[in-house]
């Protein structure tokens, strides 16, 4: 089995510092209060960063999102935009990281007096923790394509569990995973409440027929950096895009399909249930992936 998260083993792991609330620990040494809002009921959010050839590739995007996120979640990060990217950037030095860094970034609501939902028990500042990482993509992933499968746990609606969020409560995506993984695929695909094609549990889904490139409307989707790069690739290359409604019925009559994601960039797939789809140099997806390669090597 293969994921889009695959990545090369690297021993420079082992001795990453971690930040947690001010300072900087040894990955071993790098703790949570059991307390914290996090591990008690997954009130945070999260964002992912990719440093690439001495470089946050999207870095705005990114903290747009992060700062949107924590507004949903009633969460004040209690550092500004300034004050996180310089702690990302020294994060990277501390680190020594040059190129293929991904850095998770997790604001929790902070530390509670004891486990209740409430944020009125919440006691400190929100906690912030950044994990930084050196991982490269595993080359594999891309020869060999994702094994989609259609799953039962689908996206909310909004006024559930907002799926655009990046929140730390991902069990929604957790649930969809593990379901894929029991039925023999690396990926969920999910519907959504109306059982159109939503989206998969770590990465956003595209198909092209006859040469255009479809998405869903982004509606119960995390709000996707890759995936909105994709879409503007494919206007800046006058490749037809679409972001709109469509079934599984569509999907199996695809010619192509891929997902995207902040790590791996552009993955194609070669399974959905029983459909089969080729993976080759011939085909829109890699010249999509190239494109956007180019996009980040800039
Ligand atoms: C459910 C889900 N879909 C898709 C993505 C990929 O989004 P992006 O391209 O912004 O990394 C993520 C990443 O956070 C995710 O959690």
């Amino acid at each position: 089995m293969v994921s889009s998260h695959d990545f090369l083993k690297d021993k420079r792991n082992k001795n990453v510092k971690i930040y947690v609330n001010g300072k900087f620990y040894h990955r071993d040494k790098a703790k949570i209060s059991v307390f914290d809002s996090s591990a008690l009921l997954g009130h945070g959010i999260w964002d992912s960063l990719r440093y690439h050839n001495n470089k946050f590739i999207f870095l705005k995007m990114h903290l747009d999102r992060l700062y949107k996120d924590a507004k949903l979640t009633d969460i004040k990060i209690p550092l500004n935009r300034n004050q996180i990217t310089s702690l990302l950037h020294k994060t990277v030095k501390l680190n020594k990281i040059k190129t293929d860094g991904h850095l998770r970034i997790i604001v929790s609501r902070g530390i509670k007096s004891t486990p209740y939902q409430s944020p009125k028990v919440t006691v400190t500042k929100p906690s912030i923790i950044i994990i930084p990482e050196f991982k490269k993509p595993d080359t594999k992933v891309y020869k060999k394509g994702l094994k989609l499968v259609t799953v039962n746990t689908i996206r909310g609606p909004l006024n559930v569990q907002n799926p655009q969020i990046n929140s730390l409560s991902k069990l929604n995506c957790i649930l969809a995973c593990i379901e894929a993984q029991k039925k023999g695929a690396d990926e969920a695909l999910m519907f959504d409440i109306n059982k159109n094609i939503a989206t998969c549990n770590s990465t956003h889904f595209f198909f092209i027929k006859n040469n255009c490139v479809y998405t869903s409307t982004g509606k119960f989707c995390v709000t996707g950096i890759t995936r909105q790069k994709i879409i503007d690739i494919c206007k800046a290359k006058k490749i037809k895009v679409f972001q709109k409604n469509f079934k599984l019925k569509d999907v199996l009559e695809a010619d192509e399909a891929f997902v995207t994601g902040t790590f791996a960039g552009i993955v194609g797939v070669n399974q959905i249930n029983k459909k089969k789809f080729k993976i080759n140099e011939d085909n829109l997806t890699y010249k999509l992936s190239q494109y956007y390669l180019d996009l980040i090597n800039k």
